[in-house]
């Protein structure tokens, strides 16, 4: 299957038989350590906009086991700061446009991983997933998404082959989204990746949250498409405990509300309504003997209480290793 060439933006980007070969490549890697070197005398620059451990890592080693050279940039740090808006006059606090960076960056390597997250100021530019269009649109070199305003397919894709690896297949499988508590107002990124993968992929998937905390509309409208082509279900609820009811796997995720665009304040009051939202060793056995998975980082006994986070159900680090393999099957299938 030739994905040359391709932007790795989000799952929705890709079919199911593109997903499956990335997914069969990864499981290759993971079981039987190839040992050629298809990146060899490339690099892949990896410009973070904002701090990562298991996404920069994974990420580095993969194209070291790859045979290529990973060169890191802290966008804003020791390297320059990035503008995304095309016909700006450029007066601000921002060094260098996106345009003229990767026009460069084209020149040294034959990839460019990026992260950059919601901002969550401007709810229509991060809606649109402005700063990751912005690389899509002028690299010259495919551009791998490490996390933008919307999506983390990287994430989404390690959780699909972890449900895979522990459950045999996902078709059907009942998965349950549960928003969780959070001191901090986090984008919707690895909720609308997971729900879109969860659903491309056929799960039944019940996701949950308080009232006032939607999901993006074009998210669930896309996953309702994705259901009906594959099979699968979607379902939104508002009572964690129903949701739990019969559930094969929980997945826990905080994001901020819509409703309070960066209005931290505000949302920080409704909050305070929902700390009993926390994922527990109670709750969890209400399921059907559920998985529990989190994209980690995760906030102990806020988002997800100890008792599960220890126990013997939890995946999180079965997601975190598996972010390895799927990017060495991305970067080898995307990279010319
Ligand atoms: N899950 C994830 O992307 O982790 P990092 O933010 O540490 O990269």
């Amino acid at each position: 299957m030739n994905l040359k060439g391709r932007h790795f933006i989000t799952t929705q980007d890709f079919t199911a038989p593109e997903l499956e070969f990335l997914l069969a490549r990864a499981r290759e890697f993971k079981h039987t350590k190839p040992s050629h070197k298809p990146l060899e005398g490339k690099a892949v620059a990896l410009a973070f906009l904002n701090p990562s451990m298991r996404t920069r890592l994974s990420m580095e080693l993969a194209v070291q086991r790859l045979g290529g050279t990973p060169m890191t940039l802290n966008v804003g740090g020791d390297s320059w700061s990035l503008e995304h808006r095309d016909g700006v006059e450029m007066n601000e606090n921002r060094t260098e446009h996106v345009k003229d960076a990767v026009r460069v960056l084209g020149r040294y390597v034959s990839a460019i991983g990026v992260r950059a997250f919601a901002r969550m100021e401007n709810p229509e530019e991060d809606l649109a997933d402005a700063v990751i269009m912005s690389f899509k649109k002028h690299s010259p070199v495919p551009v791998v998404n490490l996390e933008s305003a919307m999506h983390h397919p990287c994430q989404s894709l390690a959780d699909v082959m972890t449900l895979v690896e522990k459950r045999g297949g996902v078709r059907g499988l009942k998965v349950t989204i549960t928003w969780a508590p959070h001191p901090k107002q986090l984008p919707t990124a690895v909720t609308n990746s997971f729900l879109l993968a969860a659903t491309q992929f056929g799960c039944d998937v019940t996701l949950v949250h308080p009232e006032q905390f939607p999901l993006p509309g074009r998210a669930l409208e896309a996953a309702g498409r994705n259901a009906a082509a594959s099979g699968g279900h979607i379902r939104v609820m508002h009572s964690q405990p129903e949701a739990f009811l019969g559930a094969q796997v929980v997945y826990a995720k905080s994001w901020g509300s819509l409703a309070f665009y960066g209005e931290w304040e505000k949302e920080k009051e409704i909050r305070r309504n929902y700390t009993n939202w926390i994922v527990d060793e109670r709750k969890m056995r209400d399921t059907n003997d559920a998985l529990f998975m989190h994209c980690l980082p995760v906030r102990r006994n806020v988002e997800v209480a100890d008792n599960v986070l220890d126990g013997r159900r939890n995946l999180a680090y079965d997601q975190a290793e598996n972010r390895l393999w799927v990017q060495m099957a991305i970067l080898e299938a995307l990279i010319k």
